[in-house]
Order: C-alpha cells, then structure tokens, then sequence
C-alpha cells in the first residue's frame, strides 16, 4: 500500500495515521479520510474499467474507496452493488465501518447505489441480473475467492469484466503466493487458461479478466 501522508482528501492511503486513528468512527465523523486497501495505481485503473459501465458489483466493501473509484466513472444511469456483510464490527450496533462507507460513498452522486448487508455467497442465491463489471475484494481465503467465482461469474455479461484484487505479487507488494486469490488466479487463467476469458490488465495486486464476445 502507499505511505502517504494525511492530506484531508477524501480519501486516503492509510500510511500517515496513527493507529487510534485508524478506527473507523473518526472516518465516519469526517476527521480522518476513508482509508484505501489498495493502491493509487489500481484506484485509477478501477475507475479505468468502470467507465461508462452500468452494472457493477463489488463483493467486500470495507470503507468504500474502491467502489468510490467506480462511482465516479460508471454510467450516468448505471447502478453499483454494494455486497458486504460488515460483519467484523466490534461494537455492530455502531457499525462504523458501514457508517464510514455510506458516508464517503454517498459523496459521489454519480449513478445509483444498492446496498447490500450480506455474504456474497447468500446474495448469489436469489441473484439473477446481468453484470457488467464484477470486482471480488470480499473473502479472501481460497475456498471464498473461488465460491465468489464460481457463483458470480456466470452473470457477466460477454464483453464484460471480472476484477480480483489481492490476486498477484508484485514488487514491493503485500500479495503472497498462498493467499486465495493468488492461488485462483494463477490456478484458472494461467494454468487451466479457461475457455472464454483472458486476462486483459495486471497492475499491482490487481488482476482484470474479460469474458469474451461483444457487450450486450
Ligand atoms: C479487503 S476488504 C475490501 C476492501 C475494499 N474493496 C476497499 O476498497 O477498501 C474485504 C471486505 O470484504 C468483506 N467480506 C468478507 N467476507 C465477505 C463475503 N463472504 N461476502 C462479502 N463481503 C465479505 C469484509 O467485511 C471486508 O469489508
């Protein structure tokens, strides 16, 4: 992750806070930015990938800088898909996770967003529309990230877009090669190379995957 300094931006990288600090609540109030678990580098290129795009759902929200990145370039009358269940709370009354991240996401008023309190293995049950833009960031461990293949991917629409993050090493990253998306990874589009999707981007951590065939 960056090591940047606090800015007041809306957003931020974690690097500069002290760890009372990090506790999501100030976040919630407005004195700390939401902190990203990802990179600059892969925040621009989720926007990148959003562009224009008018169904996005993301699996794992945490803070919301990630689906901040695919607000602000999805399609004007698109909506993004909110999946987390925000279950590791300490005190869930409060919640402030989920607090922070429908404040900081709520900031952007592009498109429409639907929340969605869940286990992206439960949502899938009674899921049936089309996706454009799948980003996988929730349960990282292998048995999660390949559940969150296996019940997600058949949604995406030919033409579309599979993002999973965490999912590749990289110079002076935080990716191992036995965390789960790593392992998936490499396992379904390097090794087995499966029919019918490519990868089409790596920066970072981040791995893009595209369905073949035209948009619908
Ligand atoms: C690495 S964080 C996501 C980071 C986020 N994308 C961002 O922009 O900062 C992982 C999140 O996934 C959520 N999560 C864990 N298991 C999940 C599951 N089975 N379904 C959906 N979300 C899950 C956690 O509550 C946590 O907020």
């Amino acid at each position: 992750m960056l090591n940047l300094p606090f800015t007041g931006n809306p957003l931020d990288y974690g690097g500069g806070l002290s760890a009372s600090r990090l506790h999501p609540v100030y976040a919630w109030l407005g004195m700390r930015p939401v902190v990203a678990q990802h990179t600059a580098e892969e925040h621009s290129a989720l926007g990148r990938w959003a562009t224009g795009r008018s169904s996005i759902v993301e699996i794992g929200v945490a803070e919301g800088v990630s689906a901040i990145a695919l607000r602000q370039r999805m399609s004007e009358d698109g909506t993004l898909y909110l999946i987390d269940p925000f279950h590791l709370s300490r005190i869930p009354v409060f919640n402030f996770t989920k607090r922070a991240a429908h404040r900081a996401v709520g900031s952007v008023t592009r498109g429409k967003t639907v929340w969605i309190q869940n286990f992206s293995s439960k949502t899938s049950q009674s899921w049936n529309k089309p996706i454009d833009l799948l980003l996988i960031d929730g349960d990282h461990s292998e048995e999660g990230v390949r559940l969150d293949w296996a019940e997600w991917s058949p949604f995406v629409v030919p033409g579309g877009i599979v993002i999973f993050h965490d999912a590749r090493l990289f110079e002076g990253g935080w990716t191992t090669p036995d965390n789960g998306p790593v392992k998936l990874v490499d396992d379904l589009f390097r090794r087995q190379m499966i029919p019918g999707w490519e990868i089409v981007e790596e920066i970072h951590s981040l791995v893009v995957v595209k369905r073949s065939g035209l948009l619908a």
